[in-house]
């Protein structure tokens, strides 16, 4: 279901889904632009530092969830390589299409990316899985593990609370829609294919690195995992 500009979401998503793609990607952009990609938060975000860390002049970074792709272009900008954005958003499109041309805009969703098997060295999915609604996401756990490619990296940041937990959506009180918060480096270490290279605690109000004893609702991680199909198992006897 890789959307299209003339595509607002199709009449079969779940409600949950279809609100944050009609709308609330949107919303989110117009409430934080005036900050995103202000230079003191590009030159103090833990996430590009990460990733620059990793890239290099031919690196494929694929930012999924990155409205209007503030983070690629900063990436791109310092790292050279061909930076794609990701999201369903179009006035976050329209408004990076214009501020960052030198990126790649995709309209699309995470848990089907408009993008081919193994094209990304490096794959980020900033503050994003927590809107999904829980009926994709083993579907975009799969789809970001279907882009990158064997032995790049995937950045992931989210809220990091003691436990699964759901939270009403403040924005929208009216409306029975939740967002999810937990750990999602698991799914992708559990597979045996992922290994985490760093792990960061962060306050989600800051971006910040930030003491593990912090509030839990305000708690936020970054994690650094390396894909590697063959290099974690060990040779066995045949059978
Ligand atoms: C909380 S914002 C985070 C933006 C950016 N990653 C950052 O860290 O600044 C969530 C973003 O995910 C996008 N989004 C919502 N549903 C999505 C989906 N199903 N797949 C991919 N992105 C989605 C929204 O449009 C929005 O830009």
């Amino acid at each position: 279901m890789s959307l299209t500009p003339e595509t607002p979401g199709p009449a079969t998503s779940p409600p949950q889904e279809a609100l944050f793609l009609r709308g609330e990607g949107d919303a989110w952009f117009r409430r934080n632009v005036a900050s995103l990609g202000e230079e003191g938060r590009v030159a103090g975000d833990p996430l590009i530092s990460r990733a620059l860390a990793l890239a290099g002049a031919e690196t494929v970074v694929v930012d999924v969830g990155s409205s209007n792709g503030w983070r690629a272009a900063a990436i791109q900008t310092a790292r050279g390589g061909r930076a794609i954005a990701v999201d369903p958003s179009m006035e976050a499109i329209d408004d990076g299409t214009v501020r960052y041309p030198r990126v790649d805009f995709l309209r699309g969703v995470a848990h089907d990316l408009p993008l081919a098997s193994e094209s990304a060295d490096l794959v980020i999915v900033s503050f994003v899985l927590h809107w999904l609604d829980r009926s994709r996401l083993l579907a975009a756990v799969a789809e970001l593990d279907r882009v990158l490619r064997d032995g790049g990296h995937l950045l992931l940041s989210d809220f990091l609370p003691d436990a699964p937990t759901r939270v009403r959506y403040h924005h929208r009180p009216e409306v029975d829609v939740w967002t999810y918060k937990q750990d999602y480096a698991q799914p992708f270490l559990a597979s045996g294919l992922y290994a985490e290279i760093e792990r960061v605690v962060i306050d989600h109000r800051t971006g910040q690195p930030a003491d593990r004893a912090l509030d839990p609702r305000e708690r936020g991680f970054i994690s650094v995992l390396h894909k590697d199909l063959q290099g974690r198992y060990t040779a066995g006897t045949a059978g």
